[in-house]
């Protein structure tokens, strides 16, 4: 959480930093700030409660500047107000910092150096760093450099730095661990930002640093020190084209409606980047040269959160069916506090868009040490959990703008899916027909089209409503936990997913007229116990939208709104019923005037615990 952008070239920096700032926003928007070192050499400071618009504002982007770095906040230390917004500086105003991340030790650190006499102006864990180095440098005598270097032994906890010192008008440093940082190589100019979104305007040539890295950032050059050993390292930037990288609306009015609307592509992309063999097998090529013994294996255990999460939950119950293993998921955070007694063949799955979740790094790290293989599915190839785990799948959605996940949920599921084919396949030499899955992204473009227009009609009929309860059972019910999430965390509206099967044990009692119930009801396995919950909920007076099958004439029946779902091979039913709810949500979210991509209090990567 929080972004971080830097520039040092040939240009005037402030106008690189804002925009580099706003489309770093998703990552918190909390508050904002910059510092830039004026051609008199003076540091001058602009920070600002709320969004880089506001920053913007008092901003003049003219200014002759030509090194700066600036910051979007998502709190976590110290309430959300100006003094706490970043930059931070040391206390006679030389050196600023901008930080993502959280650094564990800052009290011991702060009563250390309030003690030898540091003044603190804010409330953030953040500011210890200037004032250390502040005391590093003035009081033990060490160089700037050194100094920097020095102080990734000193600070514990996850933190990416961009440091800046008004007498080195030449350079920033960025230092990294356990929070993503990428430099961006230009020409008589670099960057650096906390994702790549922020830098493919101007550049195609990066490098992802790595754990216990800095890089010093001149406007000719880009030098990457490694404290592992202690001295500047070769490396070797990689080439991204700029396509994959910008992410534009398309006139589209929100990001999240053009990523709802992008999930036919996701899809066909994914087909048509397996390996197909004639035989009737496939590959995945990201795992090729996985080389899991899968006959050996007794459990799978699935781990990640929110959104990943529940693309898990559905998972597990598909795979349970199909495949010979025992298949746990569970939240990320919630793995901390247990004392896993697992078996030794147990495969760890970790699920991520931004694969850098705090909770599922951290997981993925403890499983690791214990000697698990670990397979992950993230969005990002670069990341902290595709670098970790042993074998990654790239999701292959695009970059994600949207808080809300929604095209990598879709990726999620999908991949999940070929990936308990592909199990099968090296289980039990059982041929594979893709023709389900390359039928998939012609259907759900069919879908999207025909039934958006009902879904926003439904959403008008509803959305100054207070309270949504979300009804499912079995493998339908984490596609209620998902839609609810979806509601709630950009409506703002309480939504509960809700198993079906429990509403009598205790929730049925939040029923009445102004609780509308939104229930899953295909005509699977669920059917009969669901339609008898829903009979449940009307005889309550609550209002019932549902999602089923066209040509169910006894739910229609029994039900205010029925969203249907084409008469067609029920495969397809849990990829178009998720657009269904994504899209409900949207449209809630958007007549009540919400902030659909930056949603209050949310961030698009949790990268703190
Ligand atoms: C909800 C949402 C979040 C994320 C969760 C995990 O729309 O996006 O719930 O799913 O923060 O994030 P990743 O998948 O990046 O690990």
């Amino acid at each position: 959480m929080c972004g971080i952008f830097g520039y040092i070239g040939d240009k005037i920096c402030l106008p690189y930093i804002v925009s580099g700032l706003e489309k770093l926003e998703y990552r918190g928007y909390d508050s904002a700030g910059v510092a830039y070192i004026d051609n008199e050499g003076n540091l001058e400071i602009r920070k600002v409660v709320g969004k880089v618009q506001n920053l913007k504002e008092i901003l003049d982007l003219s200014v002759n500047s030509f090194i700066g770095i600036g910051h979007t906040r998502w709190a976590t230390h110290g309430g959300i107000t100006q003094q706490n917004a970043h930059p931070h500086v040391d206390c006679q105003g030389n050196i600023a910092v901008v930080h993502n991340g959280i650094i564990e030790n800052y009290k011991e650190l702060k009563d250390y150096l309030i003690k030898r006499g540091h003044i603190f102006r804010s409330q953030t864990d953040t500011e210890v760093v200037p004032h250390l180095l502040e005391d590093l440098i003035d009081n033990e005598g060490l160089e700037l450099e050194y100094a920097i270097t020095n102080i990734f032994s000193k600070l514990n906890g996850s933190f990416a730095l961009l440091i800046m010192d008004k007498r080195r008008p030449n350079v920033l440093y960025a230092l990294r661990k356990q929070s993503p940082l990428i430099v961006g190589f230009g020409n008589k100019e670099n960057f650096v930002a906390s994702d790549i979104p922020a830098l493919g305007e101007y550049t195609d040539k990066f490098y992802y640093l790595k754990d216990n890295q800095m890089a010093k950032v001149t406007r000719d050059e880009i030098r990457i020190w490694d404290s592992n050993v202690k001295k500047y390292i070769e490396i070797n930037p990689i080439k991204i084209p700029q396509e994959r990288i910008r992410a534009e609306k398309n006139g589209y009015p929100h990001f999240m409606l053009k990523e709802i609307f992008e999930q036919p592509l996701v899809v066909r992309r994914i087909i048509t980047e397996l390996e197909r063999d004639p035989s009737g097998s496939f590959e995945i090529k990201d795992i090729i040269n996985c080389d899991i013994p899968w006959h050996k294996v007794e459990k799978i255990f699935i781990v990640a959160c929110g959104t990943s999460y529940h693309a898990g939950y559905y998972t597990k119950f598909s795979w349970e069916e199909e495949l010979p293993y025992w298949v746990e998921v569970e939240l990320a955070s919630q793995v901390h506090h247990r004392n896993l007694r697992i078996p030794d063949n147990t495969v760890f799955v970790t699920i991520s868009q931004s694969g850098e979740t705090a909770d599922v790094i951290s997981t993925l790290r403890k499983v690791k040490e214990k000697g698990y293989k670990v397979l992950s599915l993230v969005n990002n190839p670069q990341s902290t959990v595709a670098r970790e785990s042993d074998y990654f799948i790239n999701l292959r959605a695009g970059i994600e703008i949207g808080v809300a996940a929604t095209k990598t949920f879709m990726a999620e599921l999908v991949y999940l899916d070929l990936l308990k084919e592909y199990i099968k396949y090296k289980l039990f030499n059982e041929k594979v027909n893709l023709e389900k899955w390359v039928l998939l992204p012609t259907y759900l473009e069919n879908y999207l089209t025909n039934i958006k227009d009902l879904v926003f009609d439904i959403a008008k009929k509803y959305y100054n409503k207070k309270n949504f309860l979300y009804l499912a059972r079995g493998r339908n019910f984490p596609l209620a936990l998902e839609g609810a999430l979806k509601l709630k965390e950009i409506s703002y509206v309480h939504a509960e997913g809700i198993p079906a099967g429990e509403m009598k044990h205790g929730p049925i009692a939040l029923l009445d007229p102004e609780t509308p119930v939104f229930g899953i009801v295909y005509q699977d396995d669920t059917y009969t116990k669901m339609l008898n919950n829903l009979e449940e909920a009307k005889a309550r007076k609550a209002p019932i939208i549902a999602l089923g099958n066209e040509n169910d004439r006894k739910l229609e029946n029994l039900v205010d709104d029925l969203i249907p779902i084409p008469s067609i091979d029920p495969f397809y039913y849990p990829y178009l019923g998720t657009v269904v709810l994504q899209l409900f949500a949207y449209y809630v979210a958007d007549l009540l005037g919400r902030e659909i991509d930056q949603p209050r209090n949310l961030a698009k990567s949790v990268t703190v615990e």
